[in-house]
């Protein structure tokens, strides 16, 4: 087989075999293909696209080009949860601790953030000392005992991912369904959780900006993981806007554990609501959505989800003094307003905007090796639909260093669209994509 070959077909618009995903995957794995040719590859899928049946093998080929994780000695049905990424998205921060509160395992895979989107690793780090290097055996007890615990993407699951993820970051080649559903489901599969709930975000902050496109992932993932076995629900997800008020690593952190204190912003506890209802379900711990909602709730309510993230922090090293003393976390020198010098209703934030004016301010990477500062962000204060006058403050800037946070002030304010009249019609929730 050569690859020239396979690029070639791609190229013309025609289905790869199976042995042909397999021969690309495990031998760029090993590095005996060149990162031109499947870049070349890569362009070619993203134009000419691949079927259901091509995803599937791509998924597969990319789950054994490394170890799958056996979590067989958990007991209870594992469930894992997965967001297609965006902006000040804490949900997993919140979600966690309330489903393991109701004894489920929640054996989490996370990664870090990249580009304008954030990383559930980097937030948890805001906890001095908090870890997710352990070994297996340390990960499937404290999912036994605590019934949750967050780990890193390791070498050993998914190499194959890893590699072109990398490569698709620099090549223009994330945002094609095929791609980005082989791409978290071989993760997912391979960290061995019995089923999966998906959090497919759609709007300007996400991957896919238009609901077709994101209705079409999420139906592409739920069929993989039907046809491997492992139950997979999709709950698509408004990114239209910043989840939530709070961009960056320990504001966002902090806008959790209010969360999980009962005072959160709406939108992120119902989201968390919606999704953990999925979950709850799957995990057979209620009958059905309304039943689970409930009981997600009392996990709120009697502080028993604030516990379990305690519980869950100090047991990954990290100083759960913290969540009662929120003012310990790191702090940015400068809170600096951005005022309004117009009335209006917000219309628009534009979200991967937002996500990159954080990342500028040092909350995000702008390549893999970039050092992230867990102090800095932004805090909305206005959200879409809200009213604003002349002089009121729309969000605040947290920064370490004054020149990024002037520059900061004036691209949030170009960030929001203000109008005279406005009719919310974007909902949070767009629908859910289940396998049957
Ligand atoms: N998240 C992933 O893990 N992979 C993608 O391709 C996109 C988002
Ligand atoms: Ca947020």
């Amino acid at each position: 087989m050569r690859m020239y070959d396979l690029i070639l077909k791609k190229r013309n618009g025609h289905e790869l075999a199976k042995e042909e995903i397999n021969y690309f995957v495990s031998n760029y794995t090993k590095g005996s293909i060149p990162d031109y040719q499947v870049s070349a590859l890569l362009m070619a899928i993203f134009f000419q696209k691949m079927n259901s049946r091509e995803t599937a093998d791509l998924t597969m080929a990319m789950v054994n080009s490394g170890a799958i994780l056996d979590l067989s000695a958990i007991e209870g049905i594992k469930v894992d949860k997965h967001s297609t990424g965006g902006v000040g998205d804490t949900t997993t921060l919140v979600l966690g601790p309330m489903v393991a509160a109701l004894g489920i395992p929640v054996a989490k895979m996370s990664g870090r953030g990249l580009g304008h989107t954030g990383g559930t690793i980097d937030k948890l780090e805001s906890f001095e000392g908090f870890s997710v290097e352990m070994t297996n055996e340390k990960f499937i007890e404290n999912v036994n005992t605590i019934k949750l615990a967050v780990g890193g993407q390791t070498g050993e699951l998914a190499p194959a991912d890893k590699k072109f993820y990398a490569l698709r970051d620099v090549t223009a080649t994330v945002d094609n369904v095929s791609l980005i559903a082989s791409s978290i489901m071989s993760k997912k599969i391979a960290a061995g959780a019995d089923c999966i709930v998906l959090d497919v975000k759609v709007g300007d902050g996400a991957f896919m900006k238009t609901s077709e496109a994101a209705f079409e992932l999420a139906k592409e993932m739920v069929s993989i993981g039907k046809n491997v076995g492992r139950e997979t629900i999709a709950v698509i997800s408004d990114m239209d806007q910043p989840l939530g008020f709070a961009v960056g690593n320990a504001l966002e952190v902090r806008e959790a554990i209010d969360t999980l204190k009962g005072h959160g912003p709406k939108d992120l506890f119902e989201l968390c609501i919606s999704i953990g209802s999925q979950m709850v379900v799957l995990a057979k711990k209620a009958d059905n959505e309304e039943e689970a909602r409930k009981l997600l709730i009392e996990t709120i309510e009697s502080g028993s989800a604030l516990n379990k993230l305690k519980e869950f922090i100090a047991a990954q090293g990290g100083d759960a003094s913290l969540i009662d003393d929120t003012d310990k976390f790191p702090k940015a020198n400068y809170i600096l307003p951005v005022v309004s010098h117009m009335d209006g209703y917000v219309a628009k934030i534009h979200a991967e905007n937002i996500g990159l004016i954080a990342m500028e301010l040092g909350a995000g990477r702008a390549t893999k090796e970039s050092v992230i500062d867990l102090s800095v962000g932004i805090v909305l204060n206005k959200k879409r639909g809200d009213k604003v006058s002349a002089g009121d403050v729309i969000a605040y800037v947290h920064a370490n260093d004054t020149d990024k946070a002037e520059d900061a002030r004036q691209n949030i304010l170009n960030n929001y669209e203000l109008v005279k009249d406005y009719n919310d019609n974007i909902p949070l929730i767009y629908g859910i994509v289940k396998g049957e």
